[in-house]
């Protein structure tokens, strides 16, 4: 019976062509290159918000309960937290954000470390209160007197221990 030698050689021919048009099948185009992330680029408000309003009340807290090896740090984060912000916005409506700092906050940030390295409750709350108005006093300079900043009522960090010693 020459009919299945037939089917066979069709099916067989059908595999080959299927296999050989699989291969001619054009590879698929290289995954193109993800777009560059764009740099975040903080605002000063930003800034003010995630690297000075929360130490400025772990500051607060911790002071509060005297706790001075911890004060010692965060009072530098603090202080240092001013630094980076000028180096990243260095002019803020046309004023060196160095020059606003080191004028407008700076000595009262002097007092503070002097506090807590005597260990002087007394003279801790003083300061803060000073740096406190510093940061309001800067506000009201920079027209936005709108942004009012006190001792904080509370810590909003509940998850750190702020009042260990
Ligand atoms: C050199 C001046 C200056 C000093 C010092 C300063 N600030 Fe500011 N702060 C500003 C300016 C200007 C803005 C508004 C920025 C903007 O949105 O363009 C601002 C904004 C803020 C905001 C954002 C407000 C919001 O609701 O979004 C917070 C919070 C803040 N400051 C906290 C503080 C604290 C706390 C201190 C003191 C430890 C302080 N700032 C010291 C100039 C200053």
């Amino acid at each position: 019976m020459p009919k299945r030698p037939k089917a066979a050689v069709l099916i067989a021919g059908a595999i080959v062509l299927a296999a050989s048009s699989g291969f001619a099948v054009a590879q698929p185009p290289a995954p193109a290159a993800p777009a560059p992330q764009p740099d975040y680029h903080p605002s000063f408000g930003d800034l003010m918000t995630m690297a000075v309003q929360p130490r400025h009340i772990k500051v607060g807290v911790a002071g509060k309960a005297r706790n001075w090896t911890y004060l010692t740090y965060e009072s530098s984060e603090l202080r240092n937290a001013f630094g980076r912000i000028a180096r990243t916005i260095p002019v803020y409506r046309n004023q060196k954000l160095a020059d606003l700092f080191a004028s407008g906050i700076l000595p009262s940030m002097d007092d503070l470390d002097a506090a807590i390295k005597a260990k002087d409750g007394a003279k801790f709350d003083a300061a803060y209160a000073g740096v406190t108005q510093s940061c309001n006093t800067c506000h009201a300079a920079l027209e936005h007197a709108y942004v009012v900043i006190q001792a904080p009522q509370a810590s909003s960090y509940t998850d750190q221990v702020l009042n260990a010693r």
